[in-house]
């Protein structure tokens, strides 16, 4: 009897050890520790045996058994957890395609073009100053030499806003209403740059937007010329463009300066692209801001962003700056 127990175990601990699943464990386990299995039918033997031997078989028999349900407890958890791992594995997300192909966004066209030219200003010793979008009749046109009935306000097409008396409120039409603010509000000597918003009845095409950006300047001191408006021109469009950009200025008129100018930037290849207006402030100007003429001189100087950021680009139609179609927007 003793023997066949010791066979039995063997036996049942050879099976153990080669089961490779769960289920195959779950029927091993009913085989093995059932009345059929072969510690079972021995355990049925055991009526047989003389008391004396029946205790020593009986005790051994106990032994196996447990032996035999510690081995199937422990194979189960081994299992068990293999097969978590296995599942884990399955399961898990491969996240390496889009840590290669980022879907990173990048700044509009314009606020790209604004921030480089607040940048390139900066560096040449201006400061930044904003003016509010929505202006007094006074601050976009009387302050700037335009007193009302003044020709040069229909070149603006102004769009009004429906506040106070009827004109009196309008969209700037130009960011040059942030000279007259900035004199007002600072002592000069001074250089600011004003990038902002600027509205007019336009209407949309593959130049013009009814909304767009432009940047003034503005730099009021003692014994500043036109050879330093010049210079300054001349310094930023190499500093902007880079090396091989020129410009030059053309006789103009514009209410708030005398005497004005535009300015064109040359390519390297000779092309020009007509970039804004200029001139020295004009005398009247100074004065509306409480600025003594025989005391403070300046220059000022306007010209869009947006046509910026289009010429920067390749851009053909202004429009497609605006319109927002993610198939245009991502070759940049
Ligand atoms: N404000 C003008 C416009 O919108 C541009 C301009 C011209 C600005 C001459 C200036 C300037 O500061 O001096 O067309």
């Amino acid at each position: 009897m003793i023997h066949d127990i010791a066979t039995a175990r063997e036996a049942a601990l050879t099976r153990i050890a080669e089961i490779s699943s769960l289920d195959e464990l779950n029927s091993a386990s009913s085989d093995l520790l059932g009345k059929k299995g072969a510690l079972g039918s021995l355990k049925q033997q055991l009526g047989a045996l003389d008391p004396e031997q029946r205790k020593v078989a009986g005790q051994a028999l106990n032994v196996a058994t447990a032996e035999v349900q510690g081995e199937l407890a422990a194979r189960r958890a081994e299992l068990a957890a293999q097969e978590r791992a296995r599942r884990l594995e399955a399961e898990r997300l491969d996240l390496t395609e889009s840590l290669a192909r980022p879907q990173r966004g990048h700044l509009h066209l314009v606020t790209q073009a604004w921030q480089r030219l607040e940048d390139v200003f900066v560096g040449m010793g201006f400061t930044v100053e904003e003016g509010p979008e929505i202006e007094t009749d006074w601050f976009n046109f009387g302050a700037l030499n335009m007193p009302e009935n003044h020709p040069a306000r229909s070149s603006f097409d102004s769009l009004f806003v429906d506040w106070g008396t009827p004109g009196s409120t309008v969209l700037r039409t130009h960011t040059s209403p942030v000279q007259a603010r900035t004199m007002l509000a600072k002592e000069p000597p001074f250089a600011i740059v004003a990038p902002g918003r600027t509205f007019r009845r336009d209407t949309a095409d593959a130049t013009h937007m009814p909304v767009f950006h432009q940047i003034e300047g503005l730099v009021i001191g003692h014994d500043i010329t036109f050879g330093d408006l010049a210079g300054t021109i001349e310094a930023f469009t190499e500093a902007f463009f880079g090396p091989g950009f020129h410009s030059r200025l053309r006789p103009s008129y514009f209410p708030f300066t005398e005497p004005s100018a535009e300015f064109d930037i040359r390519r390297p290849n000779g092309s020009w692209l007509e970039l804004g207006g200029c001139g020295m402030v004009h005398p009247n100007v100074l004065q509306a801001c409480n600025l003594d003429p025989e005391q403070w001189q300046g220059f000022a100087f306007g010209f869009g962003i947006d046509r910026m950021a289009k010429e920067f680009n390749g851009v053909d139609d202004l429009r497609d700056l605006f319109t927002n179609d993610l198939r245009f927007l991502e070759q940049f």
